[in-house]
């Protein structure tokens, strides 16, 4: 499938997927949603790929849906749309690799909740990021009203989505909402060496990881550390978990598979 709406690209194990209709500051219509969902089956099947990048062409991450389907939606449109856009955060989520969510400029409505479907969020000094879809008359429908309260809890959640404004880099960050923030003129760059050393970490252990974090969030503590057991005991049907030790011991750098 050649694509309109995104770039595709994969180098060295790290594939980068880059929103891109700048001149609607990269805002989600349905072809770009199904573009998006048919670049993920491909990540998913490439065994080369380690790391996934999404980012954004352009002064902008995704600003929101495109405000113009809005116009021909009934409920049932709207929540066919919602529907999709949901399939998609969870296909990000069981991606079994580190996917980094490269927030170049704005990350607005869908464009912040595809972020928070990725396991971490790197921005840029000059982006924005919000929940702005009160301002229009509706809510979020991608996950925000559920995964920003999880990421900075329900009294910041409520604040940003009830007052819908936009949020300085530097702020996301203090709330926990972004890891990382980078000056916007290296930004890439930066993203770009974090991805590449993640693409020369062991596959299973960043699997695991990313498994135990996720399925263990929503679980009593008894039950999560169970399960955190279960996967540290599982590295070790994988030759990286020996490799790893005896690469260390050996004063070298480990070849992880
Ligand atoms: N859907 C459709 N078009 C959008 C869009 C969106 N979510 N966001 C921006 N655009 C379009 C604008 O209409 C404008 O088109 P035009 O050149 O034909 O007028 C173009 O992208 C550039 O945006 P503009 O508003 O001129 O840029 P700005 O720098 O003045 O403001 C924003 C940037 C992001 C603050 C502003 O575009 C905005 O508020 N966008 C909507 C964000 C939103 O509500 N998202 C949630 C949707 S549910």
């Amino acid at each position: 499938m050649s694509y309109q709406t995104i770039l595709f690209d994969h180098e060295a194990g790290v594939a980068t997927i880059t929103f891109n209709r700048p001149d609607r500051l990269n805002a989600l219509n349905h072809e770009m949603l199904s573009e998006f969902k048919d670049a993920l089956n491909r990540v998913s099947r490439d065994p080369e790929i380690r790391v996934l990048l999404l980012t954004g062409t352009g002064r902008s991450f995704i600003a929101g849906a495109d405000i113009q389907v809005f116009l021909e939606f009934d409920p049932l449109a709207a929540q066919a749309f919602a529907a999709s856009a949901h399939e998609t955060g969870f296909k990000l989520e069981a991606l079994p690799i580190p996917v980094i969510a490269a927030v170049n400029g704005f990350a607005l409505g869908g464009g912040l909740e595809m972020a928070m479907a990725c396991d971490f969020i790197y921005a840029a000094d000059t982006a924005r990021l919000g929940q702005p879809e009160t301002n229009l008359g509706i809510i979020p429908g991608f996950g925000g009203t559920q995964r920003l309260s999880r990421l900075v809890g329900k009294g910041v959640a409520k604040e940003m989505v009830l007052t819908g404004r936009l949020l300085e880099a530097a702020e996301a960050k203090t709330l926990g909402l972004v890891a990382r923030v980078f000056p916007a003129d290296t930004f890439m760059e930066e993203c770009l060496k974090v991805a590449r050393s993640l693409a020369a970490k062991g596959r299973v252990s960043l699997s695991a990881a990313k498994a135990a974090i996720d399925r263990g969030f929503d679980l009593d503590l008894r039950n999560a550390c169970l399960l955190e057991v279960d996967s540290f005991a599982l590295c070790f049907a994988s030759p990286d978990a020996h490799e790893g030790a005896r690469a260390f011991l050996e004063k070298r750098q480990p070849k992880f598979l």
